[in-house]
């Protein structure tokens, strides 16, 4: 039967926005019985299809972020499980690699830089080991000679995003098939433009749904915003509800190793290149990701200095980089908040009670792709009515003025 405008739709949990986050919050909320439509124009086409996929606490903690520290390492320990439950269900093919991280310094002042962090590290308990250059090229023979620091990190590994995407997506569209959802009505491919209410005229009742791009309502019993940088375009957020979200730009590379140089190697590299952080994943495809920079210029193309700078560091770490092929480049908005920790769980009211119906997802920044599991575990967890109190810090009000009741 076809849908004319003035037909709504209807599910459980609407979850707005497909990108990596979106998508693993559908499918344990799937999973855990509800039914699910994921709504967005092109599913994981934003940050995630830039994004590396290092899922590393210890290489990217950063001084300050001790609180944020705990929700990486919980969601690091949960990305196993993630990728064994997905491969159950007939998805492994998910570059999910237990490799380890090598951290790699260039010159005097990116050893003292690499040295300073392993202290702070070592004192939150991180597993970090020192190694002579000989130890790393012991494990990573085609290493530059020059390099001058070396740490090992066994815990950090890495993921391949897009290839999580497509499987997860194809597990939604499978499962809702089976109960006899159709595909169009799973994964919804239109915007969503506005929040409904309860009563139109005030936005502190109950979430009802989402108003689309193409007019069609969609009735939930829970919306998920959870689209990135879009959220606050979206009408309809509670009143004085601020999303603090700025576009974080990253410029990251594609290349496939020739034959003859493969492996290339086996851990994820992170140099400190005179003074800049540069980081290359090699991929189960014979391809590698080279990133990323972090530039607030909000500019959407590939910058051309950002390409350069990446190429030269990344042969400062294996110069036989010079000799792959560039396949892509791409420059994507990270969703960026002032204390880099996502906007995440329900919306408190004034008067203390949270609002109903509504679920916020966003602000991951640098750790979308980590973060999956432990976010898709935490808003799981809220739909069944159950708080962590633990995760409390990361509430998304938690940069708004007290929200006003009408
Ligand atoms: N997490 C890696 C990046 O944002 O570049």
């Amino acid at each position: 039967m076809s849908c004319t405008p003035s037909d709504p739709l209807s599910t459980d949990v609407a979850v707005i926005g497909g990108g990596i986050i979106g998508l693993g919050i559908a499918l344990e909320a799937q999973r855990a019985g509800h039914r699910i439509m994921l709504i967005d124009p092109e599913p994981a086409r934003g940050a995630t299809y830039a994004a590396a996929g290092m899922l590393a606490p210890v290489s990217e903690l950063h001084y300050q972020e001790e609180d944020l520290l705990t929700l990486t390492l919980a969601s690091a320990a949960r990305w196993p499980g993630f990728a064994r439950a997905l491969a159950d269900e007939g998805y492994p093919d998910i570059g999910f690699r237990t490799t380890p991280t090598l951290a790699l310094g260039a010159n005097a002042a990116d050893r003292n830089a690499l040295a300073q962090l392993r202290e702070a590290q070592a004192k939150l308990g991180l597993d970090v080991a020192r190694l002579s250059i000989r130890e790393a090229r012991k494990l990573e023979p085609l290493l530059s000679p020059d390099l001058v620091a070396a740490h090992l990190i066994a815990e950090d590994h890495q993921v391949d995003p897009r290839a999580v995407a497509a499987a997860i997506e194809a597990r939604l569209l499978a499962a809702a098939q089976r109960s006899g959802h159709r595909a169009d009505e799973t994964v919804v491919r239109t915007r969503a433009v506005e929040l409904l209410h309860e009563n139109p005229a005030n936005t502190r009742p109950r979430t009802r749904g989402v108003l689309l791009d193409d007019g069609r309502e969609v009735h939930a019993r829970e919306v998920v915003i959870a689209n990135g940088l879009g959220a606050t375009q979206l009408g309809g957020l509670p009143e004085n509800l601020m999303l603090p979200l700025r576009p974080v730009h990253g410029d990251i590379l594609r290349l496939r190793v020739p034959e003859h140089l493969r492996e290339l190697c086996t851990a994820t590299l992170r140099g400190m290149v005179r003074g800049l952080p540069v980081y290359l994943v090699p991929r189960n495809d014979g391809t590698v990701v080279i990133g990323a920079t972090a530039r607030e210029d909000g500019r959407d193309g590939v910058n051309a200095g950002a390409v350069h700078q990446l190429l030269r560091d990344a042969q400062a770490l294996l110069p036989a980089v010079a000799e792959l092929e560039l396949l892509e480049s791409t420059a994507r908005a990270r969703p960026g908040t002032p204390d880099n920790a996502p906007l995440l769980g329900r919306v408190e009211g004034p008067d203390g009670r949270e609002m109903p119906g509504l679920l916020i997802a966003t602000g991951f920044f640098r750790h979308g792709v980590l973060l999956t599991p432990i976010a898709a575990h935490i808003i799981t967890e809220l739909l069944a009515g159950v708080n962590d109190p633990a995760w409390d810090r990361f509430r998304p009000d938690r940069f708004s003025p007290a929200l006003q009741e009408h």
